[in-house]
């Protein structure tokens, strides 16, 4: 597929439009008036993870949630799309378009993750055929549409690699201006899951990432370095079982069977709410601290290749290697971040949201 990733030095981008109008824009989206659902749309890659974010999205009223989009990662695309459509529907939710995205990372091939996620993605529960079934629209074409439709007033909420945000922002530049926020449960502070310098979502599709932080579209950064350190134990599924209405047994099943095998092959007792944290958040901003940085996203490196690169001051440029161009010695410019990373999860607070809203009505 045609697309390119952008060619903007870090200093031209930190000088340009979409760097000086990312800060004006930042504070809107904490801002969003009390009481109005913030509308969103889930691109999503189902995931043990996901389904916890997606059932926690439909359950809360704070949240308008106008379209699902799908895309590979955890498992194929052949597998996360039924799985979004089938955790739509034990929802009691077919209003929701749910479309299908991209089937492959940008360049690279796909990397799974069904070790952590079973081999259908939903930790191997097996749950009845969705009846439902994806719009004719892609992923690009639904999100496009819906965001154009509505400017400023789309938070896109990123769950899996970002192929379909990317691809819509490159076919259509236009886009990245009417966006109010994108929500990406992607990157780290602190070293990877997948390498140890690259998280998953990041690892799969570093082109995508780059692309989507390079953007000028306002970024909020939920990774890995806070979401790790928020885990369901057995102490919650078993609040998720006891629980009679479809949606909390779905939810227990899938993570009592994701847990069970993990305890059984790497005696891992806890799974990070990667995905259901950066969803409170959208929800509830009050549950996260965020901080600015200026982030970028490493897809040069052979063994680095999906680093989130974060400086929390004017970033600086080494010197290219082979090259005979004086060395920019310049003092430090002006800090522009382009993103607001977490810094600090209120897990408490986190539970207690996931857990009332997706026992509510049993
Ligand atoms: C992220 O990768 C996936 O495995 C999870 O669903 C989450 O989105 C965590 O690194
Ligand atoms: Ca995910």
């Amino acid at each position: 597929m045609a697309f390119s990733v952008s060619e903007m030095s870090r200093r031209a981008f930190l000088g340009s439009a979409g760097g000086a109008s990312l800060a004006s824009t930042l504070p809107k989206f904490a801002r969003a008036a009390a009481g109005t659902p913030r509308r969103v749309i889930l691109d999503t890659d189902p995931g043990v993870d996901d389904a916890m974010a997606i059932f926690l999205a439909l359950r809360s009223p704070e949240v308008k949630v106008e379209a699902i989009t799908v895309v590979a990662g955890n498992v194929p695309l052949p597998l996360t799309l039924p799985n979004a459509l089938r955790l739509v529907e034990i929802a009691g939710r077919p209003d929701i378009p749910v479309a299908a995205g991209a089937s492959a990372p940008l360049i690279r091939r796909l990397v799974t993750a069904k070790y952590a996620h079973g081999n259908n993605g939903l930790g191997g529960v097996e749950f009845a055929e969705p009846k439902l079934k994806p719009v004719n629209e892609s992923a690009v074409q639904l999100m496009s549409r819906v965001v154009h439709n509505n400017p400023v007033e789309i938070t896109i909420v990123a769950l899996g690699p970002l192929t379909n945000v990317a691809t819509a922002l490159v076919s259509e530049p236009s886009l990245a201006s009417r966006i109010e926020n994108i929500v990406v449960m992607g990157g780290s502070l602190t070293g990877g899951n997948i390498t140890p310098a690259a998280e998953f979502n990041f690892y799969v599709d570093p082109e995508a990432a780059r692309i989507v932080f390079d953007a000028g579209v306002p970024l909020t950064m939920v990774g890995l370095h806070v979401t790790s350190r928020v885990q369901m134990h057995d102490e919650q599924i078993r609040v998720l079982e006891a629980a009679q209405n479809p949606v909390s047994q779905a939810a227990g099943k899938i993570m009592r069977a994701t847990l069970d095998r993990w305890q059984k092959e790497r005696k891992i007792t806890g799974f990070g709410m990667h995905d259901p944290l950066t969803m409170a958040y959208v929800i509830d901003p009050s549950i996260l601290t965020l901080k600015d940085y200026y982030v970028q996203i490493e897809t040069m490196g052979e063994l680095t290749a999906g680093e989130s690169v974060a400086y929390s001051r004017a970033p600086r440029l080494s010197p290219p290697l082979n090259s005979v161009a004086p060395v920019d010695e310049t003092p430090e410019g002006e800090f522009r971040p382009n993103c607001r990373v977490a810094v600090e999860a209120d897990a408490d607070k986190f539970f207690h949201l996931l857990l009332s809203r997706l026992t509510a009505g049993s």
